[in-house]
């Protein structure tokens, strides 16, 4: 299937005939045996993840293949290193290749839309990993965490552990976002604001830089372009040294994941604040190990952790049952707009993770081992 499939795909790409729409047919009955069940080691799956910078998803590149191979699939596995382009370049090699379905974690969701023209030209399912792909027809499918939740889980913590609910306060904060270009930053705000914005307005939370966008919409000025470390390291810094100039301290910061925690985490240490003494509290998501071992040192408080290896075996799922044919798992059919259409999806449940979680729930389900974070 896949020499004469590769044939088509080049074809579609090269010449972009409308006729070929009725290729495209042809091609997905030869995506079957005859009975309607898939040959699967004729089956490639391509699945282009966005960097190996950050481990969560080396982890999540590295399980979802595993398991896709498990099925028999034949498959192809690239990074990005963060770069439209190349994921572009990537995804248009995994079409020429043959591919029958698309596993696509994006880099910018908004990108994307030409190269998967030519995937749909070519009849190939698409499967939006963990960020949403915009303005496009042309993806099929898209699971994920309830990335929303994420927020509201980092925001309630936050209203918690102040006491914010019990009229506490005022109390120092610093607001941070994730990357403007990728979809769930926008949710993972949008999550946490709606439970502070409220704290805020009221004056129990106070931000001395100002960096509080005035509605939801103006998220992306607190964004940190990309999820740097060393971006949010020296946004902290510059805060840190403009505005807490007058013995001020600070008391809480919002970070929406691990990676911008720990740059946020050396701008803590590299100012003098000391655990136990005026350490601020400090939210992430992923529990990557750097951070876990963070929070064991009481430098995060927490992190929401995403078990992705679930967000892989349902991954493996959904593209086992798009080769078949047959009905695609989906508990979401209204929440995942991507401005061109409601793209039906599969949410997973995130999880609060603190220092004393970290061996019941990360060391014993064997999501890290205890010797990486010491214990
Ligand atoms: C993911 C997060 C991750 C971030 C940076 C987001 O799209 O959902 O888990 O921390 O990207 O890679």
């Amino acid at each position: 299937m896949r020499s004469w499939r590769k044939l088509v795909a080049v074809a579609t790409a090269a010449l972009t005939l409308t006729a070929l729409g009725a290729c495209s047919d042809t091609r997905d009955e030869g995506g079957s045996g005859g009975d309607g069940t898939a040959d699967a080691s004729d089956t490639l799956i391509g699945i282009a993840m966005p960097t190996r910078s950050l481990e969560r998803w080396n982890n999540d590149g590295a399980h979802l293949e595993e398991l896709l191979k498990n099925e028999g699939f034949q498959t192809s596995l690239q990074f990005a290193d963060n770069k439209v382009d190349q994921q572009i370049t990537q995804i248009q090699n995994m079409i020429n290749e043959g591919a029958d379905v698309l596993v696509i974690a994006s880099i910018d969701g908004t990108a994307l839309g030409p190269v998967l023209q030519t995937a749909a030209d070519a009849g190939i399912k698409v499967l939006a990993y963990d960020r949403l792909i915009n303005d496009t027809p042309n993806v099929d499918y898209y699971a994920t965490f309830d990335n929303e939740l994420v927020g509201t889980m980092q925001g309630q913590f936050i209203e918690d552990q102040l006491g914010l609910k019990d009229g506490k306060g005022p109390f120092n904060i610093e607001l941070f976002a994730g990357s403007p270009d990728d979809n769930n930053a926008r949710f993972f705000f949008k999550g946490a604001f709606d439970v502070l914005k409220p704290y805020l307005d009221s004056g129990k939370l106070v931000s001395p830089s100002g960096k509080v966008p005035a509605s939801l919409d103006q998220w992306t000025q607190i964004g940190i372009q990309g999820w740097s470390s060393q971006t949010a390291q020296s946004e902290m810094e510059n805060r840190l040294n403009s505005f807490y100039t007058d013995g001020k301290s600070v008391d809480v910061i919002l970070s929406p994941n691990d990676s911008l925690a720990l740059g946020i985490a050396q701008a803590l240490d590299g100012a003098g604040y000391t655990v136990g003494d005026d350490w601020p509290l400090l939210t992430g998501q992923d529990a990557d190990v750097a951070n876990v071992r963070n929070i064991l040192a009481g430098k995060q408080a927490m992190t929401v952790w995403k078990d992705t290896r679930t967000l892989g075996d349902q991954v493996a799922k959904m593209v086992t049952q798009i080769v078949n044919g047959e009905d695609v798992d989906v508990n979401d059919t209204k929440s995942y707009d991507n401005g061109v259409k409601v793209v039906p999806s599969f949410l997973l449940k995130p999880q609060v993770v603190v220092k004393d979680d970290v061996q019941s729930v990360l060391v014993d389900s064997g999501f890290i081992k205890a010797s990486d974070v010491g214990l």
